[in-house]
């Protein structure tokens, strides 16, 4: 290898490197970031259904499937920060409002909340019992229509 290209792959993995301790994915484009979102999204509505018509009676319960459901929702909770990386607010269509970056600590203020009542549901989910998941399920439910009140335009 050369000079100039032992430098320039020091460079980049140094660039990662420093990209990570940051935030991860910090520099990744807007219009990334905006598919990443969405994708989340879909994912979080895609784990709630089941859950949803299981607490409804419209599913037969299933502890283990439940407890699935419920561990990827609350894993997507994690995924929300890098979801909304600064910056992302335009570059591609999104409903995402202002006020996310502009309110921060309110928007934070949300997820934190995500992430504490998806840990419950986990929590809950683990006793393997349809009516101990029922109040904790609502709870996270309440967290998408909340947040999408707040912070999504229609
Ligand atoms: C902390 C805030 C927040 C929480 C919590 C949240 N969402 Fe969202 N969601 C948003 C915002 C903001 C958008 C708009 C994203 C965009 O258009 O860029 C969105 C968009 C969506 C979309 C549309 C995605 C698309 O393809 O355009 C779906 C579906 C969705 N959310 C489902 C959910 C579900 C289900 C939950 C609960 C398990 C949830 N969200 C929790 C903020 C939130």
């Amino acid at each position: 290898m050369n000079k100039k290209l032992v430098s320039a792959v020091l460079a980049v993995a140094l660039g990662a490197g420093a990209g990570y301790a940051l935030n991860a994915y910090a520099q990744a484009k807007p219009a990334d970031v905006i598919k990443y979102r969405k994708a989340v999204m879909t994912v979080q509505s895609w784990n709630m259904r089941p859950m949803a018509l299981m607490v409804k009676g419209q599913l037969p319960y299933d502890a283990a499937l439940f407890s699935w459901y419920a561990g990827v929702v609350e894993q997507t909770s994690h995924m929300l920060p890098d979801a909304f990386a600064p910056g992302s607010d335009k570059g591609a269509e999104t409903k995402a409002r202002p006020e996310i970056w502009k309110d921060a600590g309110k928007f934070t203020q949300a997820v934190e909340r995500f992430k504490a009542d998806t840990a419950s549901l986990v929590q809950a989910a683990s006793k393997g019992n349809l009516n101990a998941v029922k109040g904790p399920f609502g709870a996270v439910a309440k967290n998408c229509g909340g947040c999408h009140k707040q912070f999504r335009s229609k």
